[in-house]
């Protein structure tokens, strides 16, 4: 387990504007969670280098962005109506309900009571919703004395909100083939939103009710998964490593067949030292020809892939790994978070690498009433601004509180415009203090931008 605590990351993602209570105002909404001005931006600056480092990257991969709403046909024909479930227990005493696979169910976790759970009954955790006018959206039909919905076959404006991101790809496979001609192996990325109704949402954004995921299903010939899937296992380690994860801190677990999806031959989860203990961070899984050969069945359409060199068509099998964008990112945050001492002071900082720091530099006037340096100051802020986007400019409050706030918001370097800016032997030199050292260079204008991008 991290020696990090939860509740230190909770509280700086609040205090400094990374991750809010989804609907705090409000009282909130369980399973939800906003991202602030820094959350936004480390959060995309986390997609952007997974996209970069899987499909910009690579030769052998195409990107899609699918609709989130798809025909209930997709769900039915990848199993997730039948088998999407997690099994749920109430307490007859308080009400409250419970994944009983997470609880100890001799006693109620909430009022205390002992024997008050029955036997689990399978929840199915897809959100449902309908689409078209209202008009058609079914009435309530009494089936044996209790009110309940029809059945989602005979309700054609059903919808559900994709439980994840991974059959958007399945179902545009054909479409991807027949319009770019990939050569086997090949993959299709996605990134996006998906939604689950956890019975229990828990541990910040850990397990959501909306969360992002970033999926990659790799289509191979069924006699070469084997080697796909050990480059996977590689290609994982790579990204645990951008994201400056320590090594010691991720590790592979195989999952037995009794605890795989139900459309896995081999699954490994790829866990991590979390706050809470060693959990999941992301899986990669060998789902088989299992979705094609769903997609054929229900739709009628064949999902054969034809070589270009004539060989015997096939039905692709997929290596598929799947990335949690805020599990990616609540360990981002358990690794970045350090304290250490400045001057006999205790100082927390996010050792962010360059690439995620939400912002990558801070411009200080050390006097902001003073016409000539301040003047200085903006010039360097907007040729910075220019090469990098997201700095901060920053004119009020004493300078070691600035320096605090940069080095909890994990800002790389903060660059000083001063008196010897202006005159003398230092004229046209800035001072940059780095985030993780402290330490301040004195360093030419005319140099810093080759400065601060060798970081
Ligand atoms: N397409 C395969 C799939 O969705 P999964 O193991 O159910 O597999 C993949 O989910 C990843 O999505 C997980 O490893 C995790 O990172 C993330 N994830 C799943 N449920 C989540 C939740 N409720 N909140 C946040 N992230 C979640």
């Amino acid at each position: 387990m991290s020696e990090v605590k939860l509740e230190d990351i909770v509280s700086l993602a609040k205090r400094r504007g990374f991750i809010f209570p989804g609907s705090d105002v409000y009282g909130g909404l369980s399973g939800t969670w906003d991202y602030g001005p820094l959350g936004v931006q480390l959060k995309r600056n986390i997609m952007q280098l997974w996209w970069k480092m899987f499909v910009d990257n690579r030769d052998d991969m195409l990107g899609v962005e699918a609709a989130i709403l798809m025909n209930q046909k997709v769900w039915q024909a990848s199993g997730h109506v039948e088998t999407f479930t997690d099994p749920l227990v109430e307490c007859a005493n308080c009400h409250n309900r419970f994944r009983a696979d997470k609880i100890d169910t001799s006693k109620c976790p909430s009022c205390g009571k002992e024997g008050t759970f029955g036997e689990p009954r399978q929840f199915n955790m897809m959100f449902k919703t309908h689409i078209g006018p209202i008009d058609d959206v079914p009435q309530l039909t009494k089936v044996g004395g209790s009110a309940e919905i029809i059945t989602p076959k005979d309700d054609p404006s059903l919808v559900y909100l994709r439980p994840e991101t991974a059959q958007g790809i399945f179902t545009n496979f054909k479409n991807v083939v027949d319009t770019s001609y990939p050569d086997v192996p090949f993959g299709i990325a996605q990134q996006g939103k998906a939604f689950r109704n956890e019975i229990s949402p828990r541990d910040f954004v850990f397990r959501s009710r909306e969360f992002e995921q970033m999926e990659i299903e790799y289509f191979v010939h069924q006699d070469k998964w084997e080697e796909a899937f050990e480059m996977w296992v590689k290609l994982i380690h790579e990204w645990c490593e951008a994201l400056g994860l320590p090594k010691g801190s991720v590790h592979e677990l195989e999952v037995p067949e009794s605890d795989r999806a139900h459309y896995s031959k081999r699954t490994i989860d790829f866990e991590f030292d979390f706050p809470i203990g060693r959990e999941e961070l992301l899986g990669l899984a060998y789902r088989t020809d299992f979705d094609l050969k769903n997609i054929e069945r229900v739709s009628g359409k064949s999902m054969e892939y034809r070589p270009k060199d004539g060989s015997t068509p096939f039905v692709p099998h997929v290596i598929e790994p799947s990335f949690g964008v805020e599990r990616a990112l609540m360990a981002v945050l358990t690794s970045a978070y350090t304290e250490d001492e400045v001057n006999g002071e205790k100082r927390i900082y996010l050792k962010l690498p360059y690439n995620l720091a939400p912002v990558k530099v801070a411009v200080c006037p050390l006097a902001k009433n003073n016409e000539q340096l301040v003047a200085k100051a903006r010039e360097i802020y907007a040729n910075l601004k220019k090469e990098f986007g997201s700095v901060l400019w920053i004119d009020s409050g004493n300078i070691g509180k600035n320096y605090r706030k940069m080095d909890e918001i994990g800002v790389p370097y903060i660059v000083t415009v001063d008196f010897d800016t202006l005159e003398g032997d230092t004229k046209d030199t800035v001072t940059v203090r780095h985030r993780d050292t402290t330490k301040q260079d004195r360093t030419q204008i005319a140099n810093l931008l080759t400065a601060l991008n060798g970081a």
